[in-house]
């Protein structure tokens, strides 16, 4: 099986990492093979300035005391090919065999380090060993007379590798260098994505005639931002109209009902002594009450939906609203402990009728879906220019997987209340919206067995 590389999520990663590699092989190989050409350039230069020096003909004839100086000519030459400040290193050796006299020269070196034997003579160029370097080594044969110059390999190996040493070093700043600016510069292309990725996260269902210029972006974008503006073109119109529909039929239902309600009314007042009737009639009744607190309910979201929940900020005050819930509570059949921590004034901006529905509804919840005979507790107080007014009752908690879809549309948590407790699952989601939109939020605080708390935050006026 093919080993699986792990995959690298971060896309701007992936093309800085990818440009930099990219690079640095190339710079690589060519680094291998200069360093290749190099090595071989220097060697082939060494043999033919040794072979050239051989080859002279002023140098076969030098005189006898004329050894000495052009050894140190020899060794200043070929100097050159050693790295600096390598200190009383020895370059090049020279020896001078008479076949009858004997040694008639020899470098003070040679001994040390080639030894006593006469090296390999004869055309061509020769590498030997010596002293644990390398020496390349030539001769010239006149008569009697043979002439060995020996140069030292090693120190101009030493010298071509420093070099190279000093250039990897670079090629390491080099490569720090590039992947630092394939960063910027990927960050710098992904630009145009973050702007319309910014677009989208502050999109809105409120707020869908949002649009990104075409103009502004780079050429390889703009027709990605035009789709995504004819996306949300789209988009906004089917919204509207969704909005717009149910906000007409809601308008359209509202009309009929309070008429049917009247005349249910009446009858019911005009039923008399007959109880079946009196009963079958407040049945209806109850149902188009319902049907009717339904239609409102939706008019409202679909108000909302549109952004057109206008809310008249006016300054009011929540203290006598909370009062009167209370005061409620207490005129149940099963009588609840009622719990007050509440300030003198909670004073906030906005529709007076409108937050009375909410906090009316997280109330009714807490009687609806609290212990029976269990507490209820009403808190409001300030912090950093928010009220929080806390609903909570006594409860056996609500299950972890109904939390988050409380808010939904519809949405009843415990199936088997659906049946017993009256509602229709609208209440919280309306709520929420009437809070967000008088610049509020509406949150279920605490869910766990014990208790259950809503908290509603209001910006103070
Ligand atoms: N205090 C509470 N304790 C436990 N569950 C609650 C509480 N408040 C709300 N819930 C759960 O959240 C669901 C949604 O509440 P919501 O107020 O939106 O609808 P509803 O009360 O069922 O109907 P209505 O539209 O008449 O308010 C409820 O059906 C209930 O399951
Ligand atoms: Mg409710």
């Amino acid at each position: 099986m093919r080993a699986r590389w792990p995959r690298l999520r971060s896309f701007r990663l992936r093309i800085a990492l990818g440009s930099t590699l990219t690079a640095l092989a190339a710079i690589l190989l060519l680094y291998v093979m200069a360093s290749y050409t190099i090595v071989q350039r220097r060697a082939a230069i060494i043999d033919h300035m040794l072979s050239a020096h051989l080859a002279g003909p002023g140098f076969q004839a030098t005189p006898q005391a004329l050894w000495p100086a052009t050894d140190a000519q020899l060794n200043a030459s070929f100097g050159g090919f050693a790295p600096p400040g390598i200190g009383p290193e020895t370059y090049a050796l020279l020896r001078v065999d008479d076949a009858g006299e004997g040694t008639r020269y020899r470098s003070p070196a040679w001994q040390r380090i080639l030894g006593d034997a006469a090296p390999p003579s004869g055309p061509g160029l020769h590498t030997v060993e010596g002293a644990g370097q390398s020496w390349r080594i030539g001769s010239v044969t006149q008569g009697p007379v043979t002439i060995w110059v020996a140069v030292n390999r090693s120190l101009s190996d030493a010298q071509v590798r420093a070099s190279l040493v000093r250039f990897a070093a670079a090629i390491g700043v080099l490569a720090v260098a590039m992947g630092a600016l394939a960063w910027y510069l990927a960050g710098r292309a992904m630009r145009p994505v973050e702007h319309l990725t910014g677009v989208m996260v502050r999109l809105t269902a409120s707020d869908l005639d949002q649009r990104v210029s075409a103009a502004e972006e780079d050429l390889e974008f703009a027709q990605m931002v035009s789709v995504f503006n004819g996306m949300l073109d789209r988009l906004q119109r089917s919204f509207l109209q969704a909005a717009r529909f149910s906000g007409d039929a809601a308008h359209e239902l509202k009309t009929p009902l309070t008429i049917l309600q009247g005349e249910l009314e009446r009858s019911f007042a005009r039923a008399g002594a007959d109880p079946v009737l009196e009963q079958g009639l407040a049945n209806m009744l109850d149902e188009v009450r319902r049907l009717d607190s339904i239609v409102r309910k939706l008019l409202l979201l679909a108000r909302a939906d549109a952004g057109q929940l206008a809310i008249p900020m006016c300054p009011l005050d929540l203290r006598p609203a909370l009062d009167e819930l209370a005061e409620d509570i207490g005129l149940l059949d099963d009588a609840r402990p009622v719990r007050l921590e509440l300030p003198d004034h909670i004073a906030v901006r906005g529709d007076a009728e409108l937050l009375r529905q909410v906090l009316h509804n997280l109330v009714s919840n807490a009687i609806k879906y609290g212990q029976p005979g269990g507490w209820i507790a009403l808190s409001a107080r300030c912090k950093g220019g928010q009220w929080r007014i806390d609903v909570s009752n006594a409860s056996d908690g609500i299950a972890p997987e109904h939390r988050h879809r409380l808010f939904d549309r519809f949405y009843r948590a415990d199936q088997s209340h659906q049946r017993r407790v009256p509602g229709v699952g609208l209440g919280l989601s309306l709520a929420r919206d009437i809070a967000v939109a008088h610049g509020g939020t509406l949150a279920l605080a605490d869910a766990n067995p014990g208790q259950v708390r809503f908290r509603l935050t209001l910006p103070a006026a």
